[in-house]
């Protein structure tokens, strides 16, 4: 499978992902892309380090329709079957979305539905849970909202700050972002409407 994945920052899930795509942990895929949106990200490195081809796409003035088509051109140029968001800090266009269905993944550091949105791990520790962990799901219209893949819990211990708990979360994170790619890849998902079940 043709795999593109979007990026912003530091790329760790990125990396994840292309160095389980070159060991063959995700079997028969090749990573055709990496796309920032940033041109300071710090993935862009790491993913020329391992041989990726990247590309930067600045949004500059343009309306988010516009900076959307040109992501979706690149990505179709290079057939690309499944996108993967990978701190890409951008709400995708109804158009970018409808240009791939059921074909753009996310993973959000916090057990969706729960702490949507930014600091995932803060609000958590905020809010007082036990246990938070991350969520590998379709992307929809909504922000973190479409179908769930996989879930990881990781508890949420008395003395953690933001810090130490997505360090905590990261780590599952770049596990369970590989296993969910592995999954499409082999074709054991089927989805039925906000339900993934497993072949
Ligand atoms: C991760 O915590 C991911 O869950 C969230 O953004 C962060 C990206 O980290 N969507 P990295 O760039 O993959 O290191």
């Amino acid at each position: 499978m043709k795999i593109g994945i979007l990026i912003s920052g530091r790329g760790s899930n990125m990396t994840a992902i292309v160095e389980a795509v070159q060991s063959g942990l995700i079997p028969d895929s090749d990573v055709m892309v990496v796309i920032s949106d940033k041109t300071s990200a710090e993935g862009l490195i790491k993913a020329k380090e391992r041989g990726i081809e990247t590309l930067v796409i600045i949004k500059k003035e343009r309306a988010r329709e516009e900076h959307d088509a040109e992501i979706i051109s690149e990505l179709k140029k290079r057939n690309v079957e499944l996108i993967c968001l990978a701190g890409y800090m951008r709400l995708l266009s109804p158009e970018f979305i409808r240009a791939f269905p059921n074909k753009i993944i996310n993973i959000h550091p916090s057990l969706l539905p729960s702490f949507k949105g930014l600091e995932a791990q803060r609000q958590a520790i905020n809010y007082g849970v036990k246990v938070s962990g991350c969520t590998v799901h379709f992307v929809d219209e909504s922000l973190d909202n479409g179908a769930i893949i996989l879930q990881k819990a990781v508890e949420v211990k008395d003395h953690d700050t933001p810090e130490t708990l997505s360090a905590r979360i990261l780590e599952q994170e770049h596990a369970l972002y590989v296993k969910a790619i592995s999954k499409i890849v082999s074709n054991e998902i089927k989805i039925t409407g906000r339900k993934v079940a497993y072949e």
